[in-house]
């Protein structure tokens, strides 16, 4: 089945082209000015004030969580708290082998190279990795057969930062050669607000706190959905009126979207609606709730149901899918009466 998130959705976590552009030109440069995660800016400050101090690279780093919650902004500011180039790929653009021993060939000493989607990256290319990463070293082989060779390169000294949505999709060989694993959570609402609030300074909207807090409420508690909202109410303030985002405009503006007022569109509705309606809560299997919606399964489980589960209306069990009492209530369904087979949380 093809990958089924369009580009058009709203609180969608991909990011389309134009949108990589926005998002640069609001990306926060120091640690200092990076929003949230707080427990993750503590360790990397430490980890990275302790390389300086060494007057060494820092070690290879790997970023998970859910996607549009910062983890290329984050590499971006590593790279210039650390004063260093940051060369940028991701797992599906590495073909060959020959295309990261290209890529490697070409930094510098000091260098970071971020490579998105990790875990998409092939096994031939991943077992490239591990020399690069463990001894700054290419192997290459030379001939075939009897008579092959491996020849030894030198690579610069690197640092590997590697950023998933799975995490759990890294092989083990993989994961033990970073010296650092960071997982971003979905952010406090109180941070989106900032967030909010700092972009629209930079991208000189004024903005009502009130309807700043409207959209926060609005951005499944990520931040590239709470810049995506914050665009289309500044469309719609300029369109409607002089600009400026009133309570009044947010509203408008928010209700045009067909987004609840938790963040739920259509599509988290349709997915919580059909175990409620056709699976009488659950448990249903992920394959089979994939094939009654339409939805693509990776889809679902990557991006709906992280979200879902934050908000407490949809559990993963062994035996598949459950949608909870909270589902039902969000949803104007009854709650249903708990059984043995269907427990209700
Ligand atoms: N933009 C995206 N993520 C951010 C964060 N955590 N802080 C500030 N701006 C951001």
């Amino acid at each position: 089945m093809p990958k089924k998130q369009d580009k058009n959705r709203i609180v969608s976590t991909k990011e389309s082209a134009e949108e990589v552009a926005f998002e640069k030109s609001l990306r926060p440069k120091r640690l200092s000015e990076y929003i949230g995660q707080n427990k993750v800016k503590d360790n990397l400050e430490i980890f990275m004030a302790a390389a300086k101090k060494r007057q060494e690279p820092i070690e290879h780093v790997l970023l998970h969580g859910c996607p549009g919650l910062g983890k290329t902004t984050l590499a971006h500011v590593i790279a210039n708290e650390m004063g260093t180039n940051i060369k940028v790929t991701s797992g599906p653009a590495i073909e060959r082998a020959g295309d990261l021993a290209a890529i490697l060939t070409n930094l510098a000493n000091g260098d970071i190279l971020f490579i998105d989607e990790i875990h998409r990256l092939n096994k031939v290319i991943e077992e490239v990795l591990y020399p690069a990463m463990e001894d700054y070293a290419l192997d290459i082989v030379i001939g075939k057969g009897p008579s092959a060779r491996t020849l030894r390169l030198d690579l610069p000294k690197f640092t590997l930062i590697g950023a998933t949505t799975r995490v759990s999709l890294i092989s083990s060989p993989l994961r033990d050669r970073f010296g650092a694993t960071f997982r971003l959570d979905f952010y406090q609402d109180e941070d989106i607000k900032k967030i909010i609030e700092r972009n629209a300074r930079i991208l000189e909207t004024q903005i009502e706190p009130i309807a700043c807090g409207l959209i926060a409420q609005r951005a499944r508690k990520t931040p590239r959905v709470a810049n995506r909202l914050l665009k289309r109410v500044r469309d719609y303030a300029q369109v409607k009126a002089d600009g400026k985002i009133t309570e009044d405009l947010a509203k408008e503006a928010l209700s045009l979207l067909e987004i609840d007022e938790l963040g739920l569109d259509e599509i988290d509705r349709k997915l919580l609606k059909t175990i409620i309606e056709k699976f009488s809560g659950g448990p249903v299997g992920l394959n089979t709730l994939a094939a009654s919606t339409g939805e693509d399964m990776d889809t679902i489980e990557d991006i709906y149901e992280p979200f879902l589960m934050q908000l407490g209306f949809l559990n993963r069990t062994s035996k598949g899918r459950t949608a909870t009492k909270l589902a039902y209530e969000h949803l104007g369904f009854k709650p249903r009466l708990d059984n043995q087979q269907n427990p209700l949380i």
